[in-house]
């Protein structure tokens, strides 16, 4: 008997995006920064690369680049599934769950009851502690701290409220199938008070999950804020699938009231109204770091519940997005969100073009060849041309190409992985639409490209698009093409990894 060897290359494992070694992964849990190192828990299968036995898995880093997975952090057992939530370290011990010298770090997150429990079908807000930064975890004895009898009531995002109604925990979660987020107050973490709820429009048949909910400033003026309410759909994503809305308001302690007119006017694929975190299909349950004082810093899954399971990659699955700074700006009269990716400094940077001005003829011009197995950064840099399209082709090669499209006259920015990919799943190839708000009539544009990503933040992260590929190997080339000739102010290359 010959044996099959194993394969030895694993080209979709990203060089600048977490992913764990082995096995299954969802959404960001439990984003805590703390003395100096970021804990990134997330919906792990410990057991195989599929959805199933979930437990928060667990990865540290003191600079957000650089991941070291450690062990599984919060195991399911028996009874119950440990669903999303989020992290806090309760530094005054309001939950007595401390020691008396070190505060603790405490998970809330959802318990989803298996059949052997006297729960079975419902899922409830539990709490889990750590005392020592995030390495071993005790679950509360008195679980669940918060419990509707609800079949879909979870992800529960926690953090400490300072404002003119009180000072206390607040947390935001979801009725899933009411399309609701059910707001609730506590002084210790244990005990909850109902104190509000909030619904929009949307699909009937789409679900409500991973909220979030934080207070920016605007224009970096701290006497101006504003509250994001962050809530992840799916199906009803705008490009199809899963994806991530966001509402800008107010919250007085007590209700969240999203603010007239802050919403986009782009229909979505659903046929919805709303403001988007991202225009692509692989962008979902993001989420924001608790414990950081003057920074707000989200991290997504890169992925979509349309064809999760059915990616390409073996025996791990599933990577995040970068790590993105999250602002607030004034925008053609109205409060825009604003996304700044965290990613290495470059090792090697080059310009293919010579000087601002550079005229880049139409048609099709090659402008680099990917250095194999490396994560790219690509900045363009434009006056608007009068009409036409123009843009990148990336990972092209063998017939295979993913386009990013900057359309004049539609003022649509598009991503094209129609013909990027191995066969992944009927509903992964797709088009995705952002609308392009021109800044002073200029266009900008940086990408990230890594093994099975592209991330495009458009227009100083105005609008961003984030789509899985997964090419068949060796698709190493980059092109600009246009309709007509097009004066480059800035094309740059970086090499991140
Ligand atoms: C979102 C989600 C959450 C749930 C978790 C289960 O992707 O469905 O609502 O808590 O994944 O893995």
């Amino acid at each position: 008997m010959t044996s099959v060897p194993a394969p030895t290359r694993d080209i979709y494992r990203p060089r600048i995006h977490y992913t764990p070694a082995k096995n299954w992964m969802n959404d960001p849990n439990g984003l805590v920064f703390h003395r100096g190192v970021y804990h990134l828990f997330y919906q792990h299968n410990p057991y195989g690369p599929e959805w199933g036995n979930m437990s928060w898995g667990h990865a540290t880093s003191t600079d957000l680049l650089t991941w070291t997975e450690q062990p599984v952090a919060i195991q399911c057992d028996d009874d119950e599934a440990i669903f999303s939530g989020s992290a806090v370290v309760d530094t005054h011990n309001t939950s007595g769950l401390g020691n008396g010298t070190t505060p603790p770090m405490v998970a809330v997150y959802t318990s989803a009851y298996t059949e052997t429990s006297q729960r079975n079908g419902t899922q409830a807000q539990s709490l889990a502690y750590s005392l020592d930064e995030g390495q071993t975890w005790s679950k509360y004895a008195g679980n669940p701290v918060l419990d509707r009898k609800s079949a879909n009531f979870r992800d529960p995002k926690v953090f400490w409220y300072d404002g003119p109604a009180g000072a206390y925990w607040v947390m935001v979660a979801v009725e899933a199938t009411e399309h609701r987020v059910v707001v609730y107050n506590s002084p210790d973490l244990l005990s909850w008070e109902h104190l509000s709820d909030f619904t929009a429009d949307g699909p009937a048949e789409s679900v409500w999950e991973c909220p979030d909910l934080f207070e920016l400033p605007i224009d970096e003026d701290p006497t101006r804020t504003a509250w994001v309410l962050i809530v992840s759909v799916t199906p009803g994503g705008v490009a199809g699938g899963s994806g991530t809305r966001y509402f800008i308001g107010d919250f007085d302690g007590v209700n969240f009231t999203e603010t007239p007119a802050t919403q986009e006017t782009v229909d979505g694929a659903a046929g919805l109204r709303g403001s988007w975190l991202d225009w692509g299909r692989d962008n979902y349950a993001a989420v924001s770091f608790s414990g950081l004082a003057d920074r707000r810093i989200m991290i997504g899954w890169m992925s979509n519940w349309q064809y999760a399971g059915s990616t390409p990659t073996g025996t791990w699955r599933s990577a995040m997005t970068l790590p993105r700074e999250i602002s607030l700006a004034t925008v053609g009269g109205r409060t825009r969100l604003i996304q700044a990716p965290i990613a290495p400094t470059p090792t090697l940077v080059t310009h293919p073009t010579d000087a601002p001005g550079t005229v880049l003829p139409a048609g099709q011009t090659s402008i680099a060849t990917l250095p194999s197995g490396e994560a790219l950064r690509v900045q363009v840099n434009t006056m608007q041309p009068a009409g036409g399209v123009f843009g990148l082709r990336f990972r092209t090669g063998d017939g295979e190409l993913t386009s990013l499209i900057v359309d004049a006259a539609t003022r649509e920015l598009r991503l094209d992985r129609t013909a990027s990919s191995v066969a992944v799943h009927d509903l992964f190839p797709s088009i995705e639409r952002a609308p392009l708000d021109l800044i002073d009539g200029r266009v900008e544009l940086e990408v990230y490209v890594d093994a099975c990503s592209i991330e495009v933040f458009a227009q100083g992260g105005l609008a961003t698009i984030t789509d899985l590929i997964f090419p068949h190997g060796g698709q190493t080339e980059i092109e600009f093409f246009a309709d007509a000739d097009v004066a480059v102010d800035q094309l740059e290359l970086a090499v991140l990894s």
